[in-house]
């Protein structure tokens, strides 16, 4: 198989890394971010031990390759209190769990090789592999303006996805055509659900980048339970789409209260005051940044100062714009 970062990943050190204290660790956290009782860890722990790696192609068309940069910055982290002590992370899992064996910007595999190793594992593992797909696609004049090794995104996507065991459509442009679909939409970017219309097993994970914790989280379900976990009628894992950014906000009691941020820096600001007369559109997106945080668990956008653009919300750099206007029609 010619699989990306192959060596690493099938060595014993990529996938024993951990002890099993640490790996128990990891599959609480995954529980916690599918919103399952703790009991569940040791399910997770077992279905994870047991399974072959989960052969994961990656395609990538009219992107920024954000998504893939949330991915690549989901590493550990060393603890500063536990000087050389690595602090396990959800995000550990993935690569020790799956093979990624397809993914254009990351593959050591170039021209003609690369696209052998995809139609290699397309026919390898067809009806098992987990396809993502990242980036929209173009629909108009049959689909030229992105190509990949001569020929479409769109002919490529409908080839390959309803071969796949589950489509996980990464990210808002892979979701509903996000910025390339933003008006007036000269190449008629689209979603996967609206270009390959009638995938049994797609998972949309809108968002500007999507949250990695957030595809761990729905990969471990699949492989755990052989399923996919409880979606809505977009979707969406209600696990991480099941809440607006407002409903957990820590500002929520500011908002209540009717104590605003007014000015960048005003004293309101600086005392992390509702953000809501900034622009925030936090009560009309649907995500759980605000218990997943990003960066390791850092930080996220409210809680750094910063409004919520509504970057998961559907169409949202036309619906959502202009970004520092108040939304209309929300009671404050
Ligand atoms: Fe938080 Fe934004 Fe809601 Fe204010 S409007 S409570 S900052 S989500
Ligand atoms: Fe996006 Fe809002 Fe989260 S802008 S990253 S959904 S806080």
């Amino acid at each position: 198989m010619n699989g990306v970062l192959e060596s690493e990943m099938q060595s014993g050190a990529a996938r024993n890394r951990v002890n099993r204290r640490d790996f128990l660790k990891m599959c609480g956290l995954v529980a916690a971010a599918l919103s399952l009782p703790g009991r569940y860890a040791h399910q997770i722990a077992d279905a994870l031990a047991a399974a072959p790696r989960l052969p994961v192609v990656w395609l990538e068309f009219q992107d920024c390759t954000g998504d893939t940069e949330s991915f690549l910055r989901a590493s550990p982290v060393q603890d500063p209190l536990q000087s050389g002590k690595t602090e396990p992370q959800i995000t550990d899992l993935l690569l020790d769990h799956i093979s990624l064996d397809y993914h254009e910007t990351i593959m050591v595999p170039s021209g003609l090789n690369a696209e052998k190793s995809l139609s290699d594992i397309v026919s390898a593992y067809q009806g098992q592999f987990v396809a993502i797909v990242e980036g929209s696609i173009p629909t108009a004049d049959n689909g030229i303006y992105c190509t990949i090794g001569g020929r479409t995104a769109l002919s490529r996507a409908q080839e390959v996805l309803p071969k796949a065991r589950a489509v996980i459509a990464l990210g808002s442009c892979s979701t509903d055509g996000g910025l390339a679909a933003a008006s007036p939409n000269p190449t008629q970017a689209k979603g996967v659900n609206d270009a390959v219309p009638g995938l049994a097993n797609l998972v949309n994970m809108p968002g500007c980048p999507a949250n990695v914790v957030n595809l761990v989280s729905v990969i471990v379900y699949l492989i755990t339970f052989n399923q996919l976990p409880p979606l809505d009628s977009q979707k969406r894992p209600r696990f991480a789409y099941g809440e607006t950014i407002h409903d957990d906000c820590p500002r929520e009691d500011h908002f209540e209260s009717g104590r605003f941020v007014l000015a960048w820096g005003d004293e309101g600001h600086k005392k992390g005051w509702c953000l809501f007369k900034m622009g925030c559109k936090g009560p009309v997106t649907r995500n759980n940044c605000n218990i997943v945080k990003w960066n390791q668990k850092t930080n996220w956008p409210v809680e750094a100062g910063h409004p919520c653009i509504g970057c998961a919300s559907p169409s949202f750099w036309d619906l959502q714009a202009p970004i520092y206007k108040q939304l209309a029609n929300f009671d404050d």
